[in-house]
């Protein structure tokens, strides 16, 4: 059996290769991570296969289904939550790996290649998180993918062919679900296979990188010792993924509405620091975050094998190298922090991108929204038990309706209208709204 199996196939060659590959013995737990994020990638493949299962990728229909995968399937809920947590894990392995070729410059010559195809695949993991966010049609999902578009198409000259070919017509509509679809689920998974079998055999032609002062004669297989590192790693991750999606579950979010301008999305923590850069930048210098910044630092990650030449890979003699990363880094766990510990960002992160977000409208709508006109007049439509709001804009400051929506007593003791619960961000907008509410004069 053995014997047909290597003379039909030389696979038992292969693995024994494979298996007996011998390592310096500067290889140790560092070195597992990049076996961690293949182990996530696979798990993606298996949950993200089971969902495919029951998920039918149409605007009418996306929502509902995955509503049924969390709620009327056995485990259906667990195995959304894997997902959706497993992609955070995976980017964060990633991260980590990235970091530690990086600290050990295992990107020198002659591993050029191994480090660019690797940039490749960070870069595929991002686009299929992006493409993963809309299909389930929540109001996350779908703004998150307008708000990526429009960064997109902001592009100077492709960025309207970009639009066009994502898009696939005049908003985020089926034909947009459906080339998310196919790209999330087909051509970037597909083509993240490809490289990294690529990857792996350029690492395995390479070999691991050396310490500056180790003795390469002295060397240990791959099977049993390092094989085994990376299986007890894989495990812990792998449980720490189980618990996360155990205790908090995939995220519940309301259906996609396109009309809701006043709710926005928070970008995902991994496209944070770039938001948060974003929304720094005033709005005529928009194309320097949306095009120059990505476009830079793709050119400082990809070049960096050949800017940092010297052949040593010791600590002391790469202080420059060493600085510079230490910078690129704290700016991006910087930024990702601010992002994520802002109170609420979403309007804001909307706005930074799109010009037509307009803090009134938004309010209009949450004065529908709150059922302001039960009570209130405002022209001639609404209830007669408070005040006519028709000009309420002439006559009190922004500062006067905030403290008023957020506590009535406050001003009446015994006034008859209800502290409101909305939002920081969202009183603005509601004030904003009121303020528009003047006598015409024409
Ligand atoms: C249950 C009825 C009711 C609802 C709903 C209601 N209000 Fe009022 N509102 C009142 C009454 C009554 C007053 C007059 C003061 C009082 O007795 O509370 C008032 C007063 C006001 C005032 C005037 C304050 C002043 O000093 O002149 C503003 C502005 C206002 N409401 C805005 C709103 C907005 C915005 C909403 C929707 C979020 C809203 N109200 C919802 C009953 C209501």
């Amino acid at each position: 059996m053995k014997d047909w199996l290597e003379n039909r196939t030389g696979l038992v060659t292969v693995s024994k290769e494979f298996l007996e590959e011998p390592l310096p013995q500067s290889v140790g737990w560092k070195n597992t991570l990049g076996a961690v994020a293949g182990a996530l990638f696979l798990a993606q493949i298996v949950t993200g296969v089971l969902m495919m299962l029951f998920y039918v990728p149409h605007p009418e229909a996306a929502y509902e289904t995955v509503e049924y995968i969390e709620q009327g399937l056995l485990g259906g809920g667990l195995v959304r939550a894997l997902h959706y947590w497993g992609a955070s894990f995976m980017i964060t392995a990633l991260f980590f790996h990235m970091i530690r070729v990086f600290l050990w410059g295992a990107y020198k010559k002659p591993r050029e290649a191994t480090w660019l195809v690797g940039l490749a695949i960070f870069g595929i993991v991002l686009g299929i998180t992006f493409t993963g966010q809309l299909l389930p049609m929540n109001q996350t999902g779908f703004w998150a993918a307008k708000v990526g578009i429009e960064i997109g198409s902001s592009v100077p000259l492709i960025g309207p062919l970009i639009k066009q070919m994502i898009l696939g017509g005049e908003t985020v509509g089926a034909l947009t679900l459906t080339r998310f679809y196919t790209l999330h689920v087909l051509l970037l998974p597909g083509l993240l296979v490809l490289l990294i079998t690529f990857h792996i055999y350029l690492l395995r032609r390479h070999g691991p990188v050396t310490g500056p002062n180790e003795d390469t004669t002295k060397t240990e297989p791959f099977y049993p010792f390092h094989m085994a590192r990376d299986l007890i790693v894989i495990t812990i991750v792998l449980l720490g993924l189980f618990g996360i999606s155990l205790i908090k579950g995939g995220p519940i979010e309301p259906p996609a509405d396109p009309s809701d301008t006043a709710y926005v999305p928070r970008p995902e923590w991994y496209f944070m620091s770039h938001f948060e850069v974003l929304r720094m930048t005033p709005g005529k210098f928009k194309v320097l975050a949306t095009t120059v910044l990505p476009g830079v630092m793709l050119l400082l990650f990809a070049g960096l094998p050949w800017m940092d030449r010297a052949k040593t890979t010791a600590f002391g003699r790469r202080k420059l190298v060493l600085l510079a990363g230490t910078i690129v880094f704290a700016s991006i766990v910087g930024f990702t922090a601010k992002g994520v510990m802002r109170e609420d960002p979403r309007a804001e992160h909307v706005a930074a991108v799109d010009p037509d977000y307009d803090p009134a409208k938004a309010g209009r709508r949450l004065y529908r929204d709150q059922d302001c006109q039960q009570c209130h007049k405002t022209g001639r439509r609404g209830g007669e038990i408070g005040p006519d709001l028709s000009n309420i804009g002439d006559d009190l400051s922004p500062k006067y309706l905030r403290d008023w929506l957020t506590n009535p007593k406050k001003f009446r003791p015994n006034a008859k209208m209800a502290p409101s619960q909305l939002k920081s961000k969202e009183l603005d907008e509601l004030v904003a709204y009121l303020l528009t509410l003047k006598v015409k004069k024409d």
